[in-house]
């Protein structure tokens, strides 16, 4: 395995990623994680991320130094490798020239990470910091116009700093640059896979609860299905999925989603209807935060309601997954600022009684689809695309009421009848519908209409961190806006949402 040291970069996830595309399996510790830990994990490398800290601040995050004397290859990534020549004795300055984006990289030591890479090389950068002097055994392996050290080695501690992002998608050779790291440098070997995950992840779910019961929210989206199979396989007939209608979900989509689960997973489900308690809790409010906080607490109160009258339910699962975890605080205990609090990380009451089982906490969505087909999952239930446990409450912008949300389930439904029947489906991560809360003049059969403005939004996306506005044809878009007009009293204006994330998110709230 791969310990990769978190220090908070917004990427640290990504180069989990990679390694894992890899095959290699690898793990994410915080800064202050014991030495012995590490010693018994016995990792075959350790990665030192990014992070938004300058190493001179006076709270920067720090590891145990004794990691460079284990005899264990280390890769400093950015603030990972000014911490690592710091520790050892070199220096680290502001830049004259902060460095951001696009920098081409001109390879010294054809050796080592750069094996194969050639002369030059696009990388991504971003820092304000540099290599100023290098301790005792370094030497510079690359460097930019504007960064000397870009890149260094301590060839006989196999210790490697790079200033650029190796992780990233615009470091053109960074897969490679890292593939080197893995195999050449740490001489790991590509044994992860979604079965040996799934092996290993019921065993350990087995041992985690034993003869007690446990619960499951099961929304009927991909990650809640693949972790109430891993867990009907871990523990079987202890499991009891709950399946919440809290109001807030697609036009019919309650009656057909228990069809389906029912049809395709054959487990212990309960379908509970709260509708008037989540529409209660949310009348006038407007804030997103505080809509999500309060539809995360009254699934946490439906959930522990239940479990009081199952027998033994001492656990709470979840399909929790690491972009979930990391946007809603820093999953490791790194500086990684919060951008929303997603209902099923950040809403959970501090009193809860229940014990949380999250197995896919640190997989991404393409590793859960991956992990639903090694478990023998319906395909209708490992494509169907994402829907945020808050529901449409997060895409009525303003107040909710059930006026509101019948025109949003409307205009929603016809935008995915034609989504779907454009085969698109399958090709976006997501399309759906936003309803705003402004209104527009327009004119229909002679008359003056005031009415709503409903946004389209249809996103590309791999893992949900980064995502693009999708180009749907013109004449799709076109045909969506004219049925969504003529089919959707109150509505008299379709607007399609061209803004990628970042700097925007995928979801308006
Ligand atoms: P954002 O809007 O943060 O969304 O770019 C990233 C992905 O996460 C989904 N999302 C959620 N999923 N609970 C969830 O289970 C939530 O609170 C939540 N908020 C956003 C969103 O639909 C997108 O796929």
């Amino acid at each position: 395995m791969i310990l990769i040291i978190d220090f908070g970069s917004q990427y640290n996830q990504l180069i989990a990623r990679r390694v894992r595309e890899f095959h290699v399996y690898c793990q994410i510790d915080p800064p202050g994680v014991d030495i012995d830990h590490i010693k018994n994990l016995k990792p075959k490398g350790i990665i030192l991320s990014g992070g938004p800290s300058s190493i001179y601040e006076k709270n920067s995050p720090k590891c145990d130094q004794r990691i460079f004397d284990l005899g264990i290859p280390v890769l400093g990534i950015c603030y990972g490798m000014q911490f690592m020549v710091k520790a050892l004795g070199g220096s680290v300055k502001r830049s004259q020239k902060r460095e951001y984006g696009f920098a081409a990289l001109n390879v010294k030591k054809h050796e080592g990470l750069f094996k194969g890479i050639g002369e030059k090389t696009d990388t991504w950068m971003s820092h304000g910091d540099s290599i100023e002097k290098l301790p005792r055994g370094f030497i510079i392996a690359a460097s930019t116009e504007n960064t000397r050290v870009a890149a260094t080695v301590h060839r006989k501690k196999n210790l490697y700093g790079l200033q650029f992002h190796p992780e990233v998608h615009h470091t053109v050779r960074g897969k490679a640059m890292l593939r080197n790291f893995l195999f050449d440098v740490c001489g790991c070997k590509r044994t992860w896979t979604m079965k040996s995950f799934a092996r290993d992840s019921i065993s350990q779910i087995k041992e985690t609860i034993q003869d007690k019961s446990v619960i499951l929210g099961l929304s009927g989206g991909v990650d809640s299905s693949v972790t109430a199979l891993l867990i009907h396989k871990a523990v079987g007939k202890n499991l009891t999925c709950i399946f919440v209608d809290n109001g807030l979900l697609r036009k019919d989509e309650a009656a057909k989603l228990k069809k389906t689960l029912k049809q395709h997973l054959r487990i212990n489900i309960r379908f509970v209807s709260a509708k008037t308690n989540f529409l209660k809790a949310l009348s006038n409010v407007t804030d997103p935060e505080k809509k999500r906080k309060i539809i995360g607490k009254i699934f946490m109160d439906v959930f522990e309601a239940e479990a009081k009258k199952i027998k033994g339910a001492e656990f709470l699962a979840q399909g929790t997954l690491y972009p979930d975890v990391i946007e809603s605080q820093s999953a490791f205990g790194g500086p990684t600022s919060v951008i929303k609090s997603h209902h099923n990380v950040g809403g959970l009451p501090k009193n809860m009684k229940l014990k949380l089982v999250e197995p896919l906490r640190y997989l991404f969505k393409d590793e859960v689809r991956l992990l639903g087909k090694a478990l023998g999952l319906d395909e209708d239930l490992i494509w169907r695309q994402p829907f945020p446990g808050p529901g449409l409450a997060i895409r009525i912008i303003g107040e909710i009421t059930p006026k509101r949300l019948s025109i949003l389930r409307d205009v929603d439904d016809i935008l995915l009848d034609e989504i779907k029947n454009s085969g698109y489906y399958r090709k976006l991560w997501q399309s759906f519908a936003v309803l705003l809360p402004l209104k527009s003049v327009g004119v229909m059969g002679d008359q003056r209409t005031y009415e709503n403005i409903a946004a389209v939004r249809a996103v590309t996306s791999i893992d949900a961190m980064t995502a693009d506005w999708a180009r749907l044809p013109h004449k799709l878009l076109g045909k969506i806006s004219n049925r969504i007009i003529n089919e959707v009293t109150g509505v008299n204006r379709v607007v399609y949402d061209i803004s990628s994330k970042p700097p925007s998110t995928i979801e308006w709230e």
